[in-house]
């Protein structure tokens, strides 16, 4: 079966209004601005206000999406959500944001593969569209991780951060624009290295589980960096090698952002200079399956994706997953501010 070339043409993204500085966090946390901005590279982070879900960010940022490439939501075909602090165990978040945008009758579902699970879904989204199931796919990563931290952890309460984003996949006009490949991996060894124990079926929740503090993310931080920095260098050289691409040839270099530590040691191994590097982390903190496409937004604001760009995105984390994505650009639709 042939199929259709696939092009990423619209981003819309949202993140809270709230901003909390390390400054901030020291004042609760056994903490400093100097530990938390030399070791992982963030500066602040967005948090949402009480009452607020994933739903509510990844809404704003879908419709966004959707009005920079001048359709209504029922125009779409499919929506995939991909978030590691969904609104409920079910159902979907995906779900709770077609009620809010009103793609009423239109699949929705979401795709659980942690802080890779944008590329994943930008990987399902992908397939629909080549095979020509489907004309039009909003993938979106929607995350208020904030919900889901143990503010008392200092090994866990500094990195992560709320956001949203959303991208539009349609079929491309031509093959010299749109996704070429991806890599996907995951390494079941490592699931103790990165999880949310309690709430599940595995140990659902009891008065043990919550005041054991079981309903928060558990890290261990040190495996977890290390697993990083070996699989975003090897899965980026699969996704570029398969393609018949080189690193000189990525105009930018768009990581899931978790530590400036882990960004730039891999682009040190790769060879990708420091200017074709794009990161967003001092600002933002880790938002799990937002942090690629708020990264994709901020590009193409900033002029740094341009239409025949090249752009290589990688994303990792629980499982502990992977995932590579290889796009050239066309023109990136957004709404201009
Ligand atoms: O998207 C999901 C993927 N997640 C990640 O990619 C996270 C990967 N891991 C990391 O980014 C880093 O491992 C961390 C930022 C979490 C930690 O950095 P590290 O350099 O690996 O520090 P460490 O865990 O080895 O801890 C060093 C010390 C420890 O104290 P001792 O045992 O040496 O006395 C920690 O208790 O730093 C201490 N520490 C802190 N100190 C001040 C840990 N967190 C903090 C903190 N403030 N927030």
């Amino acid at each position: 079966m042939k199929h259709r070339p696939v092009k990423i043409s619209a981003v819309g993204t949202h993140i809270p209004a709230r901003v909390v500085t390390n400054d901030d966090l020291s004042l609760t946390l056994d903490t400093s601005d100097e530990w938390i901005s030399t070791r992982s590279g963030i500066r602040e982070r967005r948090i949402v206000e009480n009452g607020e879900a994933a739903s509510d960010l990844g809404a704003v940022a879908a419709s966004r999406a959707l009005e920079a490439a001048g359709i209504d939501a029922a125009d779409l075909d499919l929506i995939i959500v991909a978030s590691l602090s969904p609104d409920m165990l079910f159902p979907s978040t995906a779900s709770f944001i077609s009620a809010k945008i009103g793609a009423d009758g239109t699949p929705a579902f979401d795709l659980s593969a942690a802080c890779t699970g944008f590329i994943y879904a930008l990987a399902t989204g992908n397939a629909f569209v080549a095979s020509g199931q489907a004309d039009r796919v909003l993938v979106v990563g929607a995350e208020a991780v904030s919900k889901m931290i143990d503010w008392t952890d200092r090994g866990t309460a500094v990195l992560f951060g709320d956001g949203a984003g959303a991208v539009l996949l349609e079929p491309a006009d031509s093959r010299d624009e749109g996704i070429i490949g991806f890599d996907l991996g995951n390494d079941p060894s490592g699931t103790e290295m990165l999880q949310l124990p309690a709430g599940g079926s595995r140990n659902p929740a009891t008065e043990e589980t919550v005041s054991a503090r079981q309903h928060f993310i558990k890290m261990n931080g040190r495996e977890v960096f290390k697993f990083a920095a070996r699989v975003i260098e090897s899965s980026a050289r699969k996704v570029l090698d398969r393609s018949g691409c080189k690193i000189g040839d990525v105009d930018l270099f768009v990581p899931h952002q978790a530590n400036i530590r882990i960004i730039d040691a891999a682009a040190r191994k790769l060879g990708i200079p420091p200017e074709r590097v794009f990161s967003n982390l001092e600002r933002y903190g880790n938002t799990s399956c937002a942090s690629i496409p708020l990264c994709l937004e901020e590009a193409a604001a900033g002029g740094r994706i341009t239409s025949g760009d090249l752009v290589l995105m990688v994303g990792f984390g629980a499982g502990l997953a992977w995932g590579s994505c290889l796009v050239r650009f066309g023109d990136l639709q957004r709404i201009q501010e």
